[in-house]
């Protein structure tokens, strides 16, 4: 049977990429993006590359888009096989840095809304069709800046950034794929949190090392784990990082 995955933001950057990544190999992508008009243009573009695409319309902090979502997934295939919890922003702050005596409350709230707050209500509303799936996968789209072990090393690489609404969203969001992964450890649903990379998107720039297509290859391995594979953990291109 042809697995179903959900993607969100997946209308552009590294959500995109994963889409056509796991629609290449023959998974139906169900490609989430905050507008119709944007989630149709990437699914018609993957369309057009062969994939089996198709576009909904889920801003994933508005619930009503989330209830619409859950009953079209429903209604059209009865599961859910992946879930990628992709969508995510880094709002008033600068990635090289240091904003934590400057946040404001409004970045604050709006960047944990996004990036956990979301991902939770998300996940929640999915899991009684992710466990229909004979193997779901939760792939929740973290960062490295997430890890407090590396923050408190002042020799480690990302000692020098710390945005920190981005960093501390991340950290909550890796607290959720440990608890999630502990609640469902009796299931065949993993669940794990993938650093990309620093990855040329709108969100890492210009200057980012790697390309959006090997940016794309962590979310695209956890998503596909055999049962065999880790649950609970903090991956980065097949390689575990510390919390
Ligand atoms: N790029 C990196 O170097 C890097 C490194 C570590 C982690 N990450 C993480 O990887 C994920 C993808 O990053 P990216 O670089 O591809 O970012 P991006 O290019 O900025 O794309 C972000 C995507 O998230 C969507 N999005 C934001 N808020 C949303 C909402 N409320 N509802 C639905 N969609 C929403 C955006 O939609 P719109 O087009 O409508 O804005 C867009 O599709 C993020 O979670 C990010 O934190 C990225």
């Amino acid at each position: 049977m042809k697995k179903i995955a959900l993607i969100t933001g997946a209308n552009r950057g590294i959500g995109l990429e994963t889409a056509r990544q796991l629609g290449k190999k023959d998974i139906t992508v169900i490609v989430a993006a905050r507008s119709k008009e944007k989630a149709d243009n990437a699914a018609d573009q993957l369309i057009s590359e062969g994939i089996d695409a198709k576009g909904i319309q889920l801003n994933v902090t508005n619930d009503e888009d989330v209830k619409a979502a859950v009953a079209y997934l429903e209604k059209e295939y009865g599961r859910l096989d992946v879930l990628v919890n992709n969508a995510g922003i880094i709002q008033g702050e600068e990635f090289a840095g240091d904003s934590t005596i400057t946040v404001t409350q409004k970045d604050l709230y709006d960047t944990f809304n996004t990036n956990v707050f979301s991902v939770v209500n998300l996940t929640q509303q999915l899991l009684p069709l992710i466990k229909k799936s004979e193997a779901g996968r939760i792939v929740n789209l973290s960062s490295i800046l997430g890890s407090l072990a590396l923050h408190a090393d002042e020799n480690s690489p990302i000692a020098g950034s710390k945005p920190f609404a981005y960093d501390a969203s991340k950290t909550a969001l890796n607290q959720f794929t440990v608890h999630l992964a502990a609640s469902l450890k009796d299931t065949n649903i993993k669940v794990n949190s993938a650093h990309p990379g620093w990855v040329k998107t709108d969100m890492g720039g210009e200057v980012a090392p790697m390309e959006i297509i090997d940016g794309a290859k962590t979310s695209v391995e956890l998503a596909t784990l055999d049962e065999n594979g880790p649950t609970g953990k903090y991956m980065h291109l097949g390689k575990e990082l510390p919390w």
